[in-house]
């Protein structure tokens, strides 16, 4: 089992977010033979989307040559992504965001489809819910499971982070179960019916995606 962690707090090694992501990780680890890689946002050259819809058009295309294809192909790869961020108004910081924004693509043709993602908050007023939330809709929009979230205030406790541990281990559970959760299946096939539509409507313009759409055979 492949496990990507995406951590964009730009205090990398001491973020309480990223401390507490490891010991998701660690309770992952402990249960199922996991590779997982680390990534650090704030290390890597990551510029905005300008909206040109070359990745619509064909696929993986896109005119920007920074780290963004790179973290995509590894998001492809991985059968678990955990997304780490802090809080920041209400919503994941602006790298993650970024990340999201240029893999568009991922959404029109629900490439997370099969995976989990796990998100993991800190805040410094505890409020981590919306922040959750927005990563739930994410995995969702994408095709995704939402394998559940934690959420902190930055002092980590022993019991957070026994409770971070835990969540590994579940996370390890519904990768061998291959957990299915109904509510989120009916959400995830909701939004698949909406892009097919969509994808009818700009076959002329979203040539690749249509295909693939085309070649799943879900037109
Ligand atoms: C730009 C910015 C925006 C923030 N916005 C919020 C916020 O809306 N609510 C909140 O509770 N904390 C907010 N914080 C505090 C961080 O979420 C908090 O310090 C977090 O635990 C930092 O995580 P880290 O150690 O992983 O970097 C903000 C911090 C920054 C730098």
């Amino acid at each position: 089992m492949k496990i990507l962690l995406l951590s964009s707090s730009p205090r990398k090694e001491k973020s309480q977010t990223f401390l507490l992501a490891k010991e998701v990780l660690r309770g992952v680890a402990s249960d199922v033979a996991a590779e997982s890689e680390v990534i650090h946002l704030c290390n890597l050259k990551i510029e905005f989307c300008r909206a040109c819809e070359a990745c619509h058009k064909k696929i993986f295309s896109c005119p920007i040559k920074d780290d963004v294809n790179m973290v995509m192909k590894k998001m492809l790869e991985a059968d678990v992504l955990v997304f780490a961020s802090p809080n920041y108004i209400n919503q994941v910081a602006a790298s993650l965001k970024a990340i999201f924004d240029r893999a568009s693509h991922f959404i029109h043709c629900k490439r997370l489809l099969g995976k989990y993602i796990f998100g993991v908050v800190t805040s410094g007023s505890g409020q981590g819910k919306a922040v959750l939330d927005y990563i739930s809709y994410y995995a969702h929009t994408c095709g995704a499971q939402y394998a559940g979230g934690i959420s902190s205030q930055p002092q980590l406790t022993k019991e957070k982070l026994e409770e971070a541990f835990k969540s590994g281990s579940k996370i390890a559970l519904d990768i061998r179960e291959k957990k299915v959760y109904p509510e989120q299946i009916e959400i995830i096939e909701k939004g698949k019916q909406y892009f097919k539509e969509i994808m009818k409507a700009r076959k002329n313009e979203w040539k690749e995606e249509y295909l693939y759409w085309l070649d799943k055979g879900w037109l």
